[in-house]
């Protein structure tokens, strides 16, 4: 088998998708993909667009302006028509998705390069937009467990998981990410791209919009529950924001690397895809990674950074736990830089942004880390997670 090695990485920042306040507002799906796209070539001119073997793109709602975008914006941004484009569409996880399919194309040695990549825009589609639930689907499954928002207070009950504890993961969330933007950490991985404010002001949009400078615990725990207003303990301050954002990673057969004189820090070791209850599909990180490290002989002690994707507060806390990765926030070892929470989750993207932040940390902050696993769960119970291995040693 050959080995799949990551060369580089790049997102948009990630914006509130809101039809007033979100700094995108007026910028389309395919312009933030056109933009990751072409960072990875500037940034990297030994690969040719024409070198790529395919492409792949993950987004959760392939719908409007999101329906068959890979093709869409690679065509629009005068990319080569001879590269092949395949959206991947499998909500959350679409993004990692994405990613293992072309790290399995890689180590299968049917091409040296591919471009993995994940897109969302949650104003311009929404969450749920044109789909319909089998009628059998809701024969098995209560339908108002299903969206979202019941299934994080579902996890929340059944895992006990504290509404001040989800709080208290939000307070960090945003602490990491803001002291990580402040640092200058996310620079690397951020393409600018131009958007504007809520008063139409341009301007160059390379920060995530959602990051607090400030954040209160009793702001937070004076806020109404979002998805159960009378027992609820899941607020917007607990959940992971509407937003929008692009995100890709340059991925390589790892002779192939070296023969261009590339250099490289982590390699993929092997992806999971897994599924659980759908109405407590954040709980599916849990399995994810179960049979991730037991199919690879290792343990969650082997594991030296974690990227979860926080969904919601109560689904990641509760998957921690169940874990035996930690109890609560601030954790010494999980999103180093800042969760969703903080950073937002454009659904499709975000399985590949993790990755992409989850690279630049190995290569910086945790340097000496040797294994490194990213996951997150997904709408109707599908989970994935990724493990790779540090091998710039
Ligand atoms: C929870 C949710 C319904 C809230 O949506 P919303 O009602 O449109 O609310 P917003 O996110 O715009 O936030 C409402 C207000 O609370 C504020 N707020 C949020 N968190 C806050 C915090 N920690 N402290 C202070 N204010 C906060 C926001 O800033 C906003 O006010 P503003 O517009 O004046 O800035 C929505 O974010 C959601 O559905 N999230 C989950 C998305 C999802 O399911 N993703 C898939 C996961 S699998």
């Amino acid at each position: 088998m050959k080995e799949c090695v990551v060369i580089d990485g790049v997102r948009t920042a990630n914006v509130r998708a809101h039809p007033e306040k979100g700094w995108f507002k007026n910028v389309t799906v395919d312009t933030m993909m056109i933009a990751v796209y072409k960072a990875l070539f500037e940034r990297n001119p030994k690969v040719k667009p024409e070198d790529v073997e395919a492409v792949f793109c993950g987004t959760a709602n392939q719908a409007g302006v999101q329906n068959d975008i890979a093709r869409m914006a690679w065509l629009a941004g005068g990319f080569p028509e001879s590269v092949g484009t395949n959206g991947i569409g499998q909500q959350c996880p679409s993004g990692m998705a994405a990613t293992e399919h072309a790290a399995r194309a890689i180590m299968a040695g049917e091409g040296d390069i591919y471009i993995a990549s994940g897109v969302e825009d949650m104003q311009k589609v929404p969450m749920a937009f044109a789909m319909e639930f089998p009628a059998k689907l809701a024969e098995r499954y209560n339908p108002a467990e299903l969206p979202m928002g019941a299934t994080a207070e579902k996890v929340a009950k059944e895992y006990k998981v504290a509404r001040v504890d989800q709080e208290n993961m939000a307070f960090w969330s945003h602490k990491k990410a803001f002291e990580a933007t402040q640092a200058g950490k996310f620079k690397d991985e951020i393409v600018p791209l131009e958007g504007e404010k809520e008063d139409g002001t341009k301007f160059v949009v390379d920060r995530d919009q959602w990051v607090r400078e400030t954040i209160s615990m009793e702001k937070m725990a004076s806020m109404d529950p979002a998805f159960d207003p009378e027992n609820g303990s899941v607020t917007a301050a607990t959940s992971s924001p509407l937003t929008a954002g692009a995100a890709a990673l340059l991925l390589m057969n790892r002779e192939k690397a070296d023969e261009l004189g590339l250099s490289y820090h982590m390699k993929y070791v092997s992806g999971v895809m897994v599924g659980c209850d759908p109405t407590l599909m954040g709980i599916g990180p849990v399995p994810a990674a179960k049979k991730l490290l037991d199919r690879n002989g290792l343990s969650v002690k082997d594991i030296d950074v974690w990227e979860l994707n926080e969904a919601f507060g109560s689904q990641s806390l509760a998957c921690l736990r169940e874990l035996g990765i930690a109890e609560n926030a601030p954790f010494d070892n999980v999103n180093i830089w800042g969760g969703a929470l903080a950073l937002g989750h454009p659904l499709g993207e975000s399985g590949v942004r993790i990755l992409v932040t989850l690279n630049n940390i190995m290569k910086t902050d945790r340097k000496d880390a040797k294994y490194a696993v990213g996951m997150l769960c997904g709408g109707f119970g599908n989970a994935n997670a990724t493990l790779w291995q540090n091998v710039s040693k």
